[in-house]
């Protein structure tokens, strides 16, 4: 069979490592199938799903009882990060890689994720049993502790503004810090999630280039938005981390274009409107991104590197979205070799064409996005899943089809096996 791609890129089908589809416990703000639906129109074939559910993944067990749960809801392939918090982590040990390969670990703790790793003698156990079990640790890098270290600044009569300003980003850089520092001590390879300031894309390259085992993710929305934006997009865009300043937004996309980046995450965590239009202080912190990242860094990439060829800004975006993710989390499962697209999940993308997202184009079931009247640049046209079309869109920009949704638990190889580069 032939397809006419009417002049299309294809590219592999994308991974997004980092998604929160709410399943189980928190359906009322997303579910899988809507996920799904969201996911394949942005261009993505298999998702991680992060462990803060109610209740939260743990064990290689629950992720067996959570895959049935999925079975025969979902049109993208998956895989689960697990969660760790106050408990004895020694039970990770006996994870098989079939069941994960990674784990998050919150370093501070909010609404959704109440599940916090703060003391420090736990979190030197965590970062060797990680590091014994063959484990990537994925960091939730904040620090709530620091907060209250800068309170004697808060009371500065001249100073409080200067607190405001600084408290969000310096929890995130003492966080990375000590990170930093943990895998030194216990070798533990470390991928530290959405990175959102200067300071640790600075920390986190120099620890790479000192030999250190850790990576890091940025996601499209610090690379999208700015403080400024967050006045006009209001709580919208109220995130963990948070948005920062034009510097840090500069110093991300420098490293994305430095392959400093390893991967992108969209961080897809969906809160009703009604929890979002909270005062801002209570509106729960996060936001959907699955169906909007690739088109999202597709735009910005044409801004930021205007003179790369249409062709090395995809490749630039297959390097974050499918190459490495795939290394990073051991997805080989079908072919046994690392490298995505090989069951033929595929992406027809038409890299040149300006739309808008319409909110009936929302299939995230919390229907809003913070990209709503965002001109964007590139559009997934079809997506393929093992061969099959699960998304089309017609001539006049409509969702022709959605395909059953037959997506697999992945199987997958542990770090160990597959260090990368
Ligand atoms: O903004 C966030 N939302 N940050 C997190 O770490 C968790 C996420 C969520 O699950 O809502
Ligand atoms: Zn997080
Ligand atoms: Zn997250």
């Amino acid at each position: 069979r032939t397809l006419d791609g009417g002049g299309r890129h294809l590219l592999p089908g994308l991974i997004d490592s980092h998604v929160h589809f709410r399943t189980p416990g928190l359906t009322h703000k997303e579910d899988w199938a809507h996920a799904s639906r969201a996911a394949v129109a942005g261009g993505i074939t298999t998702v991680v799903d992060m462990p803060n559910t109610v209740p939260p993944l743990r064990t290689g067990e629950e992720a067996h009882r959570k895959a049935e749960l999925v079975d025969g809801t979902s049109l993208v392939d998956y895989r689960f990060h697990l969660g760790v918090a106050g408990e004895d982590p020694s039970p990770l040990r006996e994870v098989g890689a079939r069941e994960a390969t990674s784990v998050k670990v919150f370093l501070a703790g909010h609404h959704t994720a109440p599940h916090v790793v703060r003391d420090p003698v736990q979190l030197e156990k965590v970062f060797r049993t990680a590091a014994e079990a063959g484990l990537r640790l994925l960091l939730h890098a904040e620090d709530d502790g620091v907060f209250s270290l800068l309170d004697e600044w808060r009371g500065a009569p001249s100073g409080y503004a200067e607190y405001e300003r600084h408290r969000p980003r310096s929890g995130a850089i003492v966080a990375v810090a000590r990170v930093l520092e943990l895998v030194r001590r216990h070798g533990t390879s470390v991928h530290v999630l959405h990175a959102s300031t200067a300071e640790e894309a600075d920390l986190l390259t120099a620890g790479a280039h000192a030999g250190l085992p850790v990576t890091f993710e940025v996601t499209p929305h610090h690379l999208s938005f700015t403080a400024e934006d967050t006045s006009r997009v209001g709580a919208r865009t109220r995130l963990s981390p948070a948005i920062r300043y034009r510097p840090d937004q500069d110093r991300l996309w420098q490293a994305v274009l430095a392959h400093e980046v390893a991967t992108l995450g969209s961080d897809h965590a969906p809160h009703t409107r009604a929890e979002k239009l909270r005062a801002p202080a209570d509106a729960p912190p996060g936001l959907p991104g699955v169906q909007e990242m690739f088109p999202a860094v597709h735009t910005g990439l044409r801004r930021r590197a205007p003179m790369d060829s249409p062709d090395a800004q995809l490749s630039c975006l297959v390097r974050l979205l499918a190459e490495h993710p795939a290394e990073l989390f051991g997805l080989d499962e079908r072919k046994g070799r690392l490298r995505p697209g090989l069951d033929a999940d595929f992406v027809l993308f038409d890299a040149d064409e300006r739309w808008m997202l319409e909110p009936d184009a929302i299939r995230s079931k919390c229907g809003w996005s913070a990209y709503e009247g965002w001109t964007m640049t590139g559009r997934v046209r079809q997506t393929f899943r093992r061969g099959v079309s699960v998304y089309r869109l017609d001539e006049l920009g409509h969702d022709v089809e959605f395909g059953t949704p037959d997506g697999r638990w992945l199987d997958a190889r542990r770090p160990a096996d597959v260090e990368p580069r």
